[in-house]
């Protein structure tokens, strides 16, 4: 492994993605390392100061600890100022060639080796989740987004019956989802499947709310309460599997960035739940997560799911949420998604959905007066959903999925393209 040391940069995580992409495990670890973490550390071949030694963080001068100048491994410091301390030779004169210069580093200097593989990654969890479980019981929130479908594949490689998942359907899900859970899960990979279709309790919930965040917060609360109550009607279980993956942590707050978003998987979970916790994917980049997902024979489409937000299409039926305009958003994301994969554009956009707002407006069907919904479309290109720009849609496309939309969706008659950016708007709606 090479380690990167965290000296306050903000591409820590560019710098350990380059490294695994050269087939050598890397880690992010805080300045302030001791020698006894960093000996704990498996195979640590080489560190990486990144950001150069005496980083001032919030005012505060910063510098790796005594135990990585004394650890006697090859040292490499990415320094953007040129203050080289005097133990380190400058090395290599342009520093401009990361690529280059990181390969040179780890093979030359360190002289690691390009060994590591999601295969080997699959079979080092494996021992590690049979290690740590033993014949213990496992329950698994399984949502079927990307992070939590991949750990119940590995789960299942591992601890095969000894693991249970619960998959909650709030009603918010999109068209097909929970019965590709079921499908893929229960009948495929013959898993221990608990099915909670819970969306009248959710809309009984939500009957009325109209303020996003508080339906949002509602979602939320009651996801939990649900799970919460098949947990206790469950015998036995000592540990919990969650999808946490290596941005939840990194983004979370490390001791020199400040928080960028609290996650739900760091954190978010209810104190009284008394279990330990499962991780496999916790050291994992996102791409690594579907690498993974594809390796332990998942189908592309669950892998390769665009983003989907937690509280499902509850935040884009806007307003109080109906059941005429939440089937509306269900089948017209079904139509969008249909015709994207058709146009060859699915997993090339980030991200495409539609939203249902709360008015109607006038149209002509049949020769009378029509007072229906319109359906808005959406589709995005960003890296980080920090900021987002529109994808520029094909109109033919627009047109066809406008025709279907209006004549396949009870009670929409408009379809409008959403041509805003991020900023000045959000992804979502709400
Ligand atoms: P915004 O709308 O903030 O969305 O530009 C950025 C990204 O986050 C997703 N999103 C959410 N994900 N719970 C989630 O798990 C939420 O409440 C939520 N709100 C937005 C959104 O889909 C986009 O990918």
């Amino acid at each position: 492994m090479i380690v990167v040391l965290d000296l306050g940069s903000e591409d820590n995580t560019l710098i350990a993605r380059e490294l695994r992409s050269l087939g050598v495990y890397s880690e992010i670890h805080p300045h302030d390392i001791t020698a006894a973490q960093l000996k704990a550390l498996p195979n640590v071949r080489g560190i990486i100061l990144n950001g150069g030694p005496n980083r001032v963080v919030d005012g505060v001068s910063i510098d790796a600890s005594k135990a990585v100048y004394e650890s006697g491994l090859p040292l490499f410091a990415v320094d953007h100022k040129g203050q080289i301390p005097q133990n380190l030779e400058r090395w290599p004169k342009d520093a401009g060639q990361l690529r280059d210069t990181l390969r040179a580093f780890t093979f030359e200097a360190c002289k690691a080796q390009a060994n590591w593989n999601m295969e080997n990654f699959i079979a080092d969890q494996i021992e590690l989740v049979r290690e740590q479980v033993g014949d213990k019981k496992v329950l698994l929130a399984l949502s079927g987004g990307v992070d939590s479908s991949v750990v119940a594949a590995l789960l299942l490689k591992a601890i095969g019956d000894q693991l249970t998942c619960v998959h909650v359907n709030h009603g918010l899900l999109r068209k097909g989802e929970a019965e590709q859970v079921v499908e893929v899960f229960q009948k495929q990979l013959g898993a221990n499947l608990v099915y909670v279709d819970a969306s009248e309790r959710f809309l009984g919930k939500l009957a009325g709310v109209a303020d996003p965040e508080q339906k949002r917060k509602i979602i939320g609360a009651e996801f939990i309460r649900v799970f919460e109550e098949e947990a206790r009607k469950l015998d036995g279980i000592e540990f919990l599997a969650q999808g946490t993956i290596y941005p939840d942590i990194v983004e979370s707050g490390t001791k020199t960035a400040k928080m960028v978003k609290s996650h739900h998987n760091v954190g978010g979970l209810p104190d009284d739940l008394q279990f330990e916790l499962v991780e496999p994917l916790k050291m994992l980049f996102k791409d690594e997560v579907r690498a993974c997902g594809v390796a332990l024979g998942l189908p592309d489409n669950m892998v390769y799911r665009q983003p989907f937000p937690g509280p499902g299409l509850g935040v884009r039926c806007l307003g109080a949420i109906t059941r005429e305009r939440l089937e509306a958003v269900r089948e017209s994301d079904a139509i969008l998604r249909e015709e994207f994969a058709n146009a060859g554009l699915q997993g090339k956009v980030w991200q495409y959905f539609t939203v249902v707002p709360d008015f109607k407006s006038v149209g002509v069907r049949d020769n009378a007066r029509s007072f229906e919904y319109p359906v808005i479309l959406r589709a995005v290109n960003t890296i980080d959903a920090m900021t987002a720009s529109i994808e520029p849609l094909d109109w033919a496309l627009l047109e066809k999925i406008t025709q279907r939309i209006t004549h396949e969706v009870p009670g929409v008659n408009r379809v409008l393209y959403d041509l805003t950016p991020k900023p000045v708007g959000t992804i979502e709606w709400e």
